[in-house]
């Protein structure tokens, strides 16, 4: 795997890892990536009981047109929702519908918006009504190791420092890493080069450098980590049927560390901590 001037290449997917100009990219990234946040914010108050998923997709649609974003997710491979609802024992890529929200229900929502170009692209757990204990649990652990995998990035660092931070915690938690789905470049392109796997071996995998941006999405299991993916070819579910959870931020890798291009104006980078 090699390393390309993201201003030489085709704006697609050619497998190598893009290096952006942070002076160029970073604040581009952080307006797309602050839409994104903005709209989860937004969602806080709206994920609650009685309301369905499919309800939470049209404020999601409505709150990024209006801020002069474009929802990524919309015509992506076929795809025709503006974020992806995840429910309990949903991995990811849940598709929003008649499905009404009940007390006890953990939901991940995940949003990627185009500003200018940029990709901002980013989900958050969220508590509906009383959730038990252990689901409580398993979205603080995820929350924790999606920070620490991003707290390993720096330039000479490496993609298996951020899995193996990610794992280690993870399994030391008694959780499990999903393994079919991972982070992935992106920039002017959604899914690009290289994947971050929330799993690995310290120092392995491609180094960091400057100007690579990426995300960092680990999805835990309080059961066994294989997954499936049902018949309507998008919803990933725990084949135990045992809860998950995901967390994601949009990263730029800095001289000297991390930028997140995805935290909450609002503050509310957990909302599955506020009761409700
Ligand atoms: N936002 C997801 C990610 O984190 C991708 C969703 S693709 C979709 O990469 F088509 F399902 F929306
Ligand atoms: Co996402
Ligand atoms: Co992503």
């Amino acid at each position: 795997m090699n390393y390309v001037q993201a201003v030489e290449a085709p704006e697609r997917n050619i497998g190598q890892i893009k290096i952006y100009d942070p002076a160029e990219a970073f604040a581009g990234m952080a307006a797309a990536g602050k839409i994104a946040a903005g709209c989860l914010d937004m969602l806080a108050k709206e994920a609650a009981e009685g309301v369905t998923t499919g309800r939470l997709d049209d404020l999601a649609r409505q709150y990024v047109f209006d801020h002069g974003a474009t929802p990524a997710c919309v015509f992506y491979r076929g795809y025709r929702h503006t974020l992806c609802t995840s429910l309990n024992h949903v991995v990811c890529h849940g598709i929003p519908g008649d499905r009404v929200l009940r007390s006890g229900d953990i939901l991940n929502m995940d949003v990627t918006v185009i500003v200018d170009g940029w990709h901002g692209d980013t989900s958050r757990m969220y508590a509906i009504g009383d959730v038990p204990r252990k689901a409580q649990r398993l979205m603080d652990i995820t929350y924790e190791a999606m920070m620490r995998g991003i707290a390993a990035i720096k330039p000479g660092a490496t993609v298996g420092d951020i899995g193996h931070a990610i794992q280690s915690f993870a399994e030391a938690e008694r959780t499990s890493v999903v393994r079919e789905f991972c982070g992935h470049g992106l920039g002017r392109v959604f899914h690009d080069a290289p994947n971050i796997l929330h799993f690995g071996k310290p120092g392995q995998g491609e180094e960091l450098k400057p100007g690579m941006m990426f995300t960092v999405e680990p999805m835990l299991n309080l059961g066994s980590p294989a997954v499936k993916v049902l018949n309507d070819g998008w919803t990933a579910v725990t084949k135990d049927k045992s809860l998950s959870s995901q967390y994601e931020h949009s990263v730029g890798v800095t001289e000297d560390g991390v930028q997140i291009f995805t935290l909450s104006p609002a503050g509310i980078d957990q909302p599955h901590k506020l009761a409700g």
